[in-house]
């Protein structure tokens, strides 16, 4: 049984694309079930409270998210994005709801493994609910509370070998096109190059000296999968010089 009568967010469900308002009416309900035993360490309602408070913002034509202030981990100025609601009594499940931004694999591959152990993270110290990808192309993480940031991070850095990405006035979290590992485009190893630039660049991405937010993206070709020229300030498209050359050697017949 839902917390809160929703009927305004109730009819966003019934077009015939996917609803964000069934995924996280999905999302209540498992965790008001617990199949898992999980020890849930914040509020177990949040789905439920982020549902009410949403349908509250659509009666009252405004938000009811207070913009965020600082929140973050030791040494970093930047991967979390403190969000507050301005009715934690009536909401308490959301009076805290924190973004974590996850800095994505390169070209977004993940094994089913991998994928799992990041989400147990998040079903046991977050809401559970994610924005897989957000536009910059971190993981999005929706929704915790400030207690459990130093407990995820301290998870991800040293369980799951990732760290956070970027937000605010620094390099963001670099990213590309799957490149050569799968498209037969690709000019330069896109992979490679946003996996280096990334580790080359921890300093800028973790710790804001700009003033303002910094993108490199990675095209492998002009096709432009991650549209890198519209999308960041330093835009890597593969192309080619000369004419094609062919290593007759290796054809011939
Ligand atoms: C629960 C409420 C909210 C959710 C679920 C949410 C979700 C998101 C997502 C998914 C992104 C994209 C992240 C990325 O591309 O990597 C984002 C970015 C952003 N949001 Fe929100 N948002 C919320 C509330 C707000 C509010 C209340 C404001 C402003 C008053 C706001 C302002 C922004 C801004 C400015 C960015 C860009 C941040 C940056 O790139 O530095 N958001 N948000
Ligand atoms: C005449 C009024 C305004 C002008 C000319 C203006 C112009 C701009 C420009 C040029 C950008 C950069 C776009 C880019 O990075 O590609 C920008 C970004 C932004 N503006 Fe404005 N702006 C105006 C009003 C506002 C207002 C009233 C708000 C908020 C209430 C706002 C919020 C933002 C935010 C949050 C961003 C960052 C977007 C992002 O994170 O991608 N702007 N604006
Ligand atoms: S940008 Fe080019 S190389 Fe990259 S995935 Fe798209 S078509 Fe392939």
């Amino acid at each position: 049984m839902a917390k809160h009568a929703t009927p305004m967010l109730d009819q966003l469900e019934s077009g015939p694309w996917p609803s964000f308002v069934s995924d996280v009416k999905l999302e209540a309900e498992a965790r008001a079930k617990n199949e898992k035993g999980l020890d849930y360490q914040i509020p177990v309602e949040c789905p439920d409270d982020l549902l009410g408070v949403m349908e509250l913002s659509f009666k009252d034509k405004e938000t009811h998210w207070k913009h965020g202030g600082i929140v973050g981990v030791f040494g970093y100025g930047g991967g979390v994005i403190g969000r507050y609601c301005d009715q934690p009594e009536m909401f308490p499940g959301v009076a805290h709801f924190h973004t974590v931004r996850v800095n994505q694999p390169a070209g977004k591959y993940y094994s089913s493994e991998y994928m799992n152990q990041l989400l147990d993270i998040w079903e046991l110290r977050g809401s559970g609910l994610t924005n897989m990808h957000g536009s910059t192309g971190d993981m999005v993480w929706l929704g915790t509370t400030t207690p459990q940031l130093e407990e995820i991070f301290f998870d991800l850095t040293h369980k799951l070998n990732t760290d956070l990405g970027g937000s605010g006035g620094n390099l963001r979290t670099p990213s590309d096109c799957l490149g050569q590992s799968r498209c037969e485009f690709a000019c330069f190893d896109t992979q490679h190059l946003c996996h280096t630039l990334t580790n080359e660049y921890q300093d800028e991405l973790h710790r804001p000296a700009f003033p303002y937010k910094f993108k490199f993206k990675f095209d492998g070709c002009p096709n432009g999968c991650v549209a890198a020229i519209a999308r960041s300030d330093f835009a890597v498209i593969g192309t080619w010089k000369d004419d094609i050359k062919i290593d007759q050697e290796k054809v011939k017949a």
